[in-house]
């Protein structure tokens, strides 16, 4: 059987940190404005409780929605496929909204609930993720414009914790961390 291992990739505090200066951006480029974040669920569940909070109410009238989508099955390979399974429920017209990503990969998630989102007129619809996997983008999404990155663009690697999963595990990882199986 093969045994799964993990090697830190970001540290709990190297998140927090970087966490700290998309929250000041944010703050910057919304100021005195409303915001409405839009949770990409599961993986950006921890990313956009952290953000979130770290963002100063005086300065951006924070609010949060979820949407559901998933292009993943049980494994670590990318389907065609991408399942809107829940959507938004917050009224978006005329709306600054933020869609909250844990990672992008192909592009195809995320292209296709920000084309969704649209569709519900916003006034703008950026993107913020946590990470950034460019090397695996889609040919036809590689000009797909992220506009909020927590980290540098990472390698080709397979990714768990904070939020992160591989088949439901490792999500509640503090961290961020390579996944390799040994035979
Ligand atoms: P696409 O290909 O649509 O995929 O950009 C985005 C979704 O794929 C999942 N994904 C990962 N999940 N570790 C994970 O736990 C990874 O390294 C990884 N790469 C992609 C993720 O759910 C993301 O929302
Ligand atoms: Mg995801």
């Amino acid at each position: 059987m093969k045994k799964e291992s993990i090697e830190v990739l970001f540290t709990a505090d190297e998140i927090s940190r970087n966490l700290d200066t998309l929250a000041r951006q944010i703050e910057n480029d919304y100021l005195g404005q409303e915001l409405v974040m839009v949770s990409v669920l599961t993986g950006s569940m921890m990313f956009v409780s952290d953000l979130a909070r770290k963002i100063d109410n005086n300065k951006v009238d924070v609010r949060i929605d979820i949407i559901s989508a998933s292009s993943y099955g049980l494994g670590t390979e990318s389907g065609d496929r991408v399942n809107i399974n829940l959507d938004t429920r917050e009224h978006l017209k005329g709306r600054n909204v933020m869609v909250v990503e844990d990672i992008v990969d192909t592009g195809k998630t995320l292209n296709f609930i920000t084309y969704l989102l649209k569709y519900h007129q916003p006034s703008s619809v950026k993107i913020c993720a946590l990470l950034n996997k460019p090397s695996r983008r889609d040919p036809a999404l590689k000009d797909l414009k992220i506009d909020y990155l927590a980290f540098p663009s990472i390698e080709d690697y397979f990714v768990v914790g904070y939020g992160l999963d591989c088949a439901q595990k490792y999500r509640n990882l503090p961290y961020v961390g390579i996944l390799s199986f040994e035979e």
